[in-house]
This record gives C-alpha cells, structure tokens and sequence, in this order.
C-alpha cells in the first residue's frame, strides 16, 4: 500500500514537472531590442508559472543573422518551438511552400481572432487555405527621424519630396553638416532604397513592381536608383560599419540631420534612450510618400516536428491577446496589429502611428519581408551594395530583374 502511495507520488511529481515544461522562442530582439519581448515573456510567464522559457536570440537587425541560423535548423529537423518572422512572403514563400508550418486556422478559430486583426493582415499570413502565423505588431518602414532642436538651429525642415531632399542636403552640407543623412550597414541602406523608391515610383508603382506590372528594367525604376545613389551622396562614408542603433544615436546626439528606418527606431529613442516624442525626437513620413503606410509585422509561426508544441501553442495566445500586445507594442515602437488595442498605454509617436495605419494606403516592406520572398530579399542585398559602389542604375536593374524571374515575380 505504502509503496502504492509512494508511486502514486512519484507519477504526480513527474506529471506536473511533464506539464511545467519548456519554451523556446527564437527571434533577433536581443540586447536593445530586447525589453519589448521580455514584457511579452512576462505576461506568458503570469500565466504559465512552471514553464522553463528559453529565449533563443540572434542578434543583428532586420534579422540578417538569425534567419541564416533559422534556416540552417529548420533544414536540419531542430527547429525552435516558435520564431519570428515577418508576415507576408517572407513567411509564406519561404517556409509555408517548402510544407514547414502548422495551419494555425483552428487557432484563429478558437481565439475569435478573425474579427481581432484587420482582414487584410490575416490575407498577408494566409495562403493555400491556411493561416500560417499569428502576428504581434505593425511597424511601420516610411518614417523619417530627425533631432528637433538641432533642425531648427540649422534652419531646415524634414523635406516633402526626394528633390526636396536634395536641396535640404546641399543647405545642410554649406552649413558644414557632413553628413546630412546619416544610414547604417546593408539592410538599413536596403531600407532607404525602398523608401525612396516608393517615393519616386508612388504606392501603386510599388505594388506593381511586386506584381510584374512593372519591370525592374523600367525607366522609372532606372531613374528611382539614380536617385538613391543622390540621396546616398549626402550619407555617412562609414555607413557599412554602423548598426540601426548606432545611426539612431548620430540623430539622438545631432551629428546627422535625418535618418529614414522604420518605428522600432521610435522604441530605442523612448525606451532605451529615454528621450520624450517631439522633444528628444521628431518625425515626419518620408519624402514622397504622404499618405502611405508602408507596412510590415513581426509574427511567430509554428513549425511541423516543435518540440514543445503545446506550450508554444499557449505562447501563440498569449501573443495574440490584446494584453500581449499592449505590453509589448509601447516598448517597440510599434501599434498592435489587434484592433481593439488600449491606445492610452502608447505615446504620442506610437498614437500618430495609430491613426496614419486607419487612414493611409498601406503598400508592404521589401527589407522586412512583405512583398517578396527571402530568396529575392537576401541576394538583392549584393545589388544594393554593387550600386553603391559602382552608381550604375542600369546595371543595378538588370540584376534585379534577374533576381526578380528567379524568385518567381512576375
Ligand atoms: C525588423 C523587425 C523589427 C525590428 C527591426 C530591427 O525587421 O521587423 O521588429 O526588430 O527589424 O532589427
């Protein structure tokens, strides 16, 4: 009886240890982009005491190291239990057409989540009948940072229009502004690329451009980088060698006058940097691009053979919740991607943002994975880096255009 008892015991302590469990939530937030997924960790960890949460993250902006090291998991049969990865193509043309995800259909089902998130986000994440991701924010890529005070000493405003820009550059340079733009490594020069582009070809060239209606090789789109390799004359010269963070703080201590990244850049001035909106920072929509949002949210899948399904099922929900959300979107900079988040807990850039997202056209992000698949994404980072060097648009377009066909745009 007495040894009935004790196995009895044993069992119970096993079963509560087996139901505690683990968690593995792979991402790029890491160190300064941190603290925004850690309020979110807390709020699964409120309610999921016994769970052993490992957060798993590479670091490197725009997730240019962590998708390799995801990459090179999921091919070898280790995935995490649940990653980040942008809602769009990114998530769909690379790893739900390679059969690597759950259908989170009967998720959005039982969470009521098809009336929580805008129609048109949940078309982003869905694709042969399935919904494949549960997103946990909107960022937003079209914004232009600048110092307030600093502008005003130097008598400028945030240019309207890319030739605006231009000549803002040349008064700021006659000034002994070095460095008017102030641009980081690779994917944050990808970043302003598309933001001038959008701003040269407008929302519906852009939307045309991922569509095949317009090819790379158009003059439009030839006369779009010319631009670019202007704007990026009035860049930084160590620009390779900067993170996002680094070049945000050129903008924070007033050595460049304008920095175009996307909202994040509104979490490291705020959270990090402690620096009050309108004060300590300002913004304005890029040139060329009023009245457009350009779009892109971070969302966590479920891979085919998660070790710890369920509990990465319960970190899903907890991820879509509206009290998720609303601990985790004031800290990053970006809106939720729910509609019936609680608007009081953000500032006045994240409440601007709010509104912008509710009356403006909303076209997808190429650097942050929206409109084209990684394959495109990672080599159009060579394209970029070649036209930097060299200036030459049409070489630049061709090879686009190739990188284009090859990833099936058309
Ligand atoms: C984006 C991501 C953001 C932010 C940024 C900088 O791709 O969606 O959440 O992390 O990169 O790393």
């Amino acid at each position: 009886m007495k040894k009935a008892l004790m196995l009895a015991a044993a069992l119970a302590t096993a079963s509560s240890a087996l139901a505690a469990g683990k968690l593995e939530i792979f991402s790029w937030w890491s160190g300064d982009e941190g603290p925004a997924l850690q309020a979110l960790i807390k709020v699964f960890q409120a309610k999921y005491p016994g769970v052993a949460v490992d957060n798993a993250t590479v670091s490197g902006g725009a997730g240019t190291n962590a998708k390799a090291v995801l990459k090179t998991r999921m091919l070898g049969g280790t995935p995490p239990d649940s990653f980040q990865v942008h809602a769009g193509q990114e998530l769909i043309g690379t790893w739900v057409v390679a059969n690597r995800m759950e259908d989170l259909t009967p998720l959005f089902k039982s969470e009521g989540w098809s009336k929580a998130f805008p129609k048109d986000l949940i078309t982003l994440i869905s694709s042969k009948g399935g919904i494949w991701s549960v997103p946990v924010n909107v960022h937003r890529s079209n914004v232009m940072w600048y110092n307030p005070a600093k502008l005003k000493s130097w008598g400028v405003t945030a240019p309207k229009t890319w030739p605006e820009f231009l000549t803002t550059c040349t008064k700021l340079k006659a000034k002994g502004v070095a460095a008017p733009l102030v641009v980081g490594e690779n994917w944050t020069q990808q970043h302003l690329w598309e933001n001038v582009m959008i701003g040269t070809l407008g929302a519906a060239g852009w939307e045309q451009l991922w569509n095949g209606k317009l090819k790379f090789t158009d003059p439009k789109v030839v006369a779009g980088f010319t631009t670019f390799g202007k704007v990026m004359d009035c860049a930084n010269k160590d620009a390779s060698g900067l993170s996002w963070q680094q070049a945000s703080d050129r903008i924070a201590d007033g050595t460049s006058a304008f920095n175009i990244m996307g909202d994040w850049a509104a979490g490291y001035f705020t959270t990090t940097k402690k620096l009050a909106p309108n004060t300590g920072f300002g913004w304005a929509v890029a040139p060329g691009t009023a009245k457009t949002f350009v779009m892109l949210a971070d969302s966590f899948g479920l891979p085919k053979g998660a070790k710890n399904r369920a509990e990465a099922m319960n970190w899903l929900k907890v991820l879509g919740s509206k009290a998720g959300q609303d601990a985790f979107n004031p800290l990053k900079g970006s809106i939720a991607a729910r509609l019936d988040s609680d608007l009081s807990k953000y500032n006045t850039y994240s409440k601007s943002a709010a509104a912008d997202w509710k009356q403006s056209r909303i076209v997808g992000s190429l650097v942050h994975g929206a409109v084209a698949p990684e394959s495109f994404t990672s080599a159009f980072g060579a394209v970029i880096d070649q036209f930097v060097a060299s200036r030459d648009a049409k070489a630049a377009t061709a090879a686009a255009a190739q990188l284009a066909a090859k990833a099936g745009i058309k």
